[in-house]
């Protein structure tokens, strides 16, 4: 929803039930109407969606209605050929695809494209449900890799940041030509391929304790073009000097991982303590963290080191974790927070 706020030409929005709940949004665009670069950057996918006045998707079989959808899917597949995308195959997605009346749907929506059904890896993806409203409608991608799939993306690692919430993340805690940017346990370098996709930076520097978490990040770095030195360190205790950097980014291990909550608190205070020690005075901070409860409790013990200015629930996946956007609240380059008092 955020992303679509402010793009031209957006003429109305629909989020589907409560808004904050929602992981989808249904909006207008005029004919011929783009959404920028910037804004696809925080969406998972884009779809064309169709909507019938008909009790059951039986009736989707008409010849009127199919003529309708072969006509969405004629625009979607000349403009993917357009930007240099081809579709190889026809996937539908509904409740009971294998039924006689869905096969029916996949193979003349296939023959509308002259694309063959591949119900396993099509990429011309085509959703049919019922409508919130009633009647049903017809969903059509875009694209045949949903935008979360960066082309950058050489290297995986479990636990890897979803680079549609990294870009949203940025947008969220904002970025100036002077940031000197630190992401603390930067895993394969999602959230520093994001922000050098926004423009440059003074610096951009990711630090991960694990060799294999580096290596793809460099793989991933090298494949986006974006200079950024990395360095295999302990995030919560790095060679940094006080007030070495204006943003801190990170988003620590989530789950049981590292040994349960207890633990994950223990992380997330040294990542805050390590935070606000190599911060400047004001610098800023943005965390994303699913274990909500651990943050909130490492946060609560540092208040006089910390301003939490606004937190937001995402969806990642199955989870939703949030993004916290704080900044540092000391005065000098010192930690507040004395290890042996
Ligand atoms: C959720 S992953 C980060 C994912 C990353 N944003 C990406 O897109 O790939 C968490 C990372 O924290 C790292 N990590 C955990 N504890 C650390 C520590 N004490 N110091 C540095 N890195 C640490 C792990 O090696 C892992 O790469």
């Amino acid at each position: 929803m955020n992303a679509l706020r402010g793009v031209p030409g957006v003429r109305a929005m629909r989020v589907k039930g409560d808004a904050a709940r929602a992981d989808a949004v249904t909006f207008e665009l005029p004919a011929g109407g783009d959404l920028p670069e910037e804004a696809l950057r925080m969406v998972t996918a884009l779809h064309r969606v169709v909507a019938f006045d008909v009790p059951r998707p039986k009736a989707l079989l008409a010849d009127a209605h199919v003529r309708t959808v072969r006509e969405v899917l004629g625009d979607v597949t000349r403009e993917a050929a357009r930007r240099g995308a081809t579709f190889h195959g026809v996937r539908l997605e509904a409740a009971g695809r294998e039924s006689p009346v869905m096969q029916r749907l996949a193979q003349a929506y296939a023959t509308a494209v002259g694309l063959p059904v591949d119900l396993a890896e099509g990429d011309l993806k085509v959703r049919v449900r019922p409508a919130r409203e009633g009647g049903w409608e017809v969903l059509v991608r875009t694209t045949p890799r949903p935008f979360s799939a960066r082309a950058w993306r050489v290297a995986n690692l479990p636990g890897g940041l979803n680079a549609c919430v990294a870009a949203a993340a940025w947008r969220m805690l904002g970025t100036t030509a002077e940031d000197r940017v630190v992401n603390l346990a930067c895993g394969s370098g999602t959230l520093l391929i994001e922000r050098a996709a926004l423009g440059p930076a003074g610096h951009l520097l990711g630090i991960d304790v694990d060799e294999a978490a580096l290596e793809a990040a460099r793989a991933n770095l090298a494949a986006a073009g974006v200079q950024a030195e990395l360095r295999r360190e302990d995030a919560t205790a790095t060679s940094l000097p006080n007030g070495a950097c204006s943003v801190v980014v990170t988003d620590p291990p989530w789950g049981d991982v590292h040994g349960g909550e207890a633990n994950l608190e223990a992380l997330y205070g040294g990542l805050l303590d390590e935070a606000a020690r190599i911060l400047e005075p004001g610098g800023r901070a943005l965390v994303i963290v699913h274990a909500l409860r651990a943050f909130d409790a490492a946060l609560a013990q540092r208040r006089d080191a910390w301003q939490l200015d606004e937190s937001l629930r995402v969806f990642h996946g199955g989870h939703r974790p949030a993004m916290h956007r704080l900044h540092c609240t000391k005065s000098s380059g010192a930690p507040l927070l004395d290890s042996t008092a």
